[in-house]
């Protein structure tokens, strides 16, 4: 692939179609969001495999920490990374019409020993975005700040939540 060898963002978000960004813009936006650095492309398991295994193999010497690979269906492209590379890999079960992602489900979490994919739940892609941020604050402190915003930011919501809900119950 052209331009691997050049794909030094930290994170990259890889997906079987361009029919999943959809559901995978999600861990895009939270990344930009948390001012972390990636990359966005289609990589298919089926119909781009020499390139797929290319693109696990040569990752973990570009400077890419961690993979976000959305897959629907017979979600292979997780697994299929995981096992040609050491950078943890989340995998995105999406969610297709016929079998709502139970099949994505399970294709990407049914791991054998050896080879691990940390799955996130069906179109979770937002929750990959922050565990990829996650792991790269281990060692980045700014960010690690950020993310206790972000989460500071999530407990006022909800106590704001809880304000209005007792408030209109209190009020009739
Ligand atoms: C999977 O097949 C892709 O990840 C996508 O979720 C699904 C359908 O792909 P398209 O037929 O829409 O390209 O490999």
């Amino acid at each position: 692939m052209e331009n691997i060898k050049n794909a030094m963002a930290p994170v990259q978000i890889v997906m079987g179609s361009s029919s999943d960004f959809n559901i995978m813009k999600a861990a895009a936006h939270i990344l930009t969001e948390l001012g972390v650095e990636h990359d966005v492309r289609v990589l298919s398991a089926h119909r781009m495999a020499s390139e797929m295994l290319e693109f696990g193999r040569s990752a973990a010497g570009t400077g890419i920490r961690v993979i976000i690979a959305g897959a629907g269906g017979a979600a292979h492209l997780p697994g299929m990374l995981a096992a040609v590379t050491t950078l943890p890999v989340i995998g995105v079960p999406v969610s297709l019409k016929n079998l709502s992602g139970l099949d994505s489900l399970l294709s990407i979490v049914q791991m054998p020993g050896g080879v691990p994919v940390a799955a996130v739940s069906i179109d979770g892609a937002k929750n990959a975005g922050l565990l990829a941020a996650r792991i790269l604050s281990l060692g980045d402190e700014g960010l690690r700040k950020r993310l206790e915003n972000y989460q500071t930011a999530l407990t006022e919501t909800a106590e704001k939540q809880n304000e209005e809900l007792r408030s209109m119950l209190e009020n009739g």
